[in-house]
């Protein structure tokens, strides 16, 4: 099986795409970079610097798979620049997803976000829930989903959901709650968190690039599928990272809004199983600080990165 993955070069492509090469694929990591590339090189693997607002350099010819990962993939860096955000993440999904159907490509797996149902006090959320996006990079997840979904009796279109994801990748994001929050008791010794009481989901990174491994194996499983399976406020979060590192735990003033639970039964019902939890997220994170291979640094936190080098450069 030949499979794209654009975006392939973030946080999650990092772990994904050693996976699939793994297992025999031929894998074509589409990126622009943004952050660096660290994969291996490998014999199945070709790297391919693009942009996918540029639709006809991504290269599709003999494509069976596409994984539709690539974005401005928070919500500070969406307000940054919406009209960037809009193309990037909106725009280019439907003309990817138009460029596929004409070539003949059976399935589009994409990475929406568990984000997109806004604030909600039930506490089960579930995927027929109405969608209220708040911020520019949840609108764009919520209107890519729904262009792939048109799409559905052309191929096998498969949409992740995914709770904020924890854990170490080569291509680390230390923006991502769990992994800020260890990383500030590791090099700050002390957590500060922003109001705290919100309640967000969470899936490890091994667990949910084996959800993409999971539909590409069922490719029956279509739809929208939620993927985080630890419900957790912020200080929780917070106060399981002083069970390994026992520091000091601040509280300021929030101004972000939004918590939510999400239930992932739809895809339990599918045969996934998660393997991992936040505690092994924080334990793996703080064996990398020891060990010499993960610092604090910057290109490691979306934001700062692209508000430093990639924004001038690409808009
Ligand atoms: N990490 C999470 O907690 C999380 C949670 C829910 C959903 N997601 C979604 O999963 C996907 C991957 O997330 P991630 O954490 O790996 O993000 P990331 O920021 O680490 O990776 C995104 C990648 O997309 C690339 N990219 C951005 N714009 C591009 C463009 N125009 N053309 C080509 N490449 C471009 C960047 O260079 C980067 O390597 C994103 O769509 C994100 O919204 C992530």
């Amino acid at each position: 099986m030949k499979i794209l993955v654009t975006g392939a070069c973030g946080y999650k492509g990092h772990v994904l795409v050693p996976k699939l090469l793994k297992r025999g694929y031929q894998v074509v990591a589409f990126d622009l970079q943004w952050f660096g590339n660290f994969l291996a090189p490998h014999q199945n693997l070709t790297v391919v610097k693009g942009d996918v607002r540029d639709i006809d350099t991504i290269p599709l010819e003999g494509v069976d798979c596409i994984i539709h990962l690539s974005s401005i993939a928070n919500d500070p860096c969406g307000d940054l620049n919406p009209k960037l955000t809009w193309e990037v993440s909106a725009l280019a999904t439907m003309q990817l997803a138009d460029r596929a159907k004409r070539m003949g490509i059976k399935r589009f797996i994409y990475a929406s976000s568990g984000s997109v149902y806004g604030v909600k006090e039930e506490p089960q959320v579930t995927e027929d829930l109405e969608l209220k996006p708040i911020s520019e990079y949840n609108k764009t997840k919520m209107v890519g989903e729904r262009v792939l979904l048109s799409y559905q009796d052309d191929m096998v279109v498969q949409i992740v959901r995914p709770a904020t994801v924890c854990g170490y990748s080569p291509r680390m994001r230390l923006d991502v709650s769990v992994n800020l929050l260890t990383m500030q008791a590791l090099s700050k010794g002390k957590i500060t968190v922003f109001g705290g009481d919100q309640v967000r989901p969470n899936i490890h990174i091994d667990d949910i690039t084996d959800v993409y491994l999971h539909l590409i194996d069922h490719p029956e499983v279509t739809g929208v599928y939620n993927a985080g399976f630890e419900n957790i406020s912020i200080k929780d979060i917070a106060r399981l990272v002083t069970k390994f590192i026992p520091v000091e735990i601040a509280v300021t003033e929030s101004n972000d809004p939004r918590s939510y639970r999400i239930n992932s039964d739809k895809l339990l019902a599918t045969g996934y199983k998660p393997k991992k939890t936040v505690e092994d997220a924080i334990r793996e994170i703080i064996e990398q600080h020891h060990g010499g291979i993960l610092k604090d640094e910057d290109h490691f936190y979306n934001l700062r990165w692209m508000e430093k080098t990639v924004l001038a450069k690409v808009v």
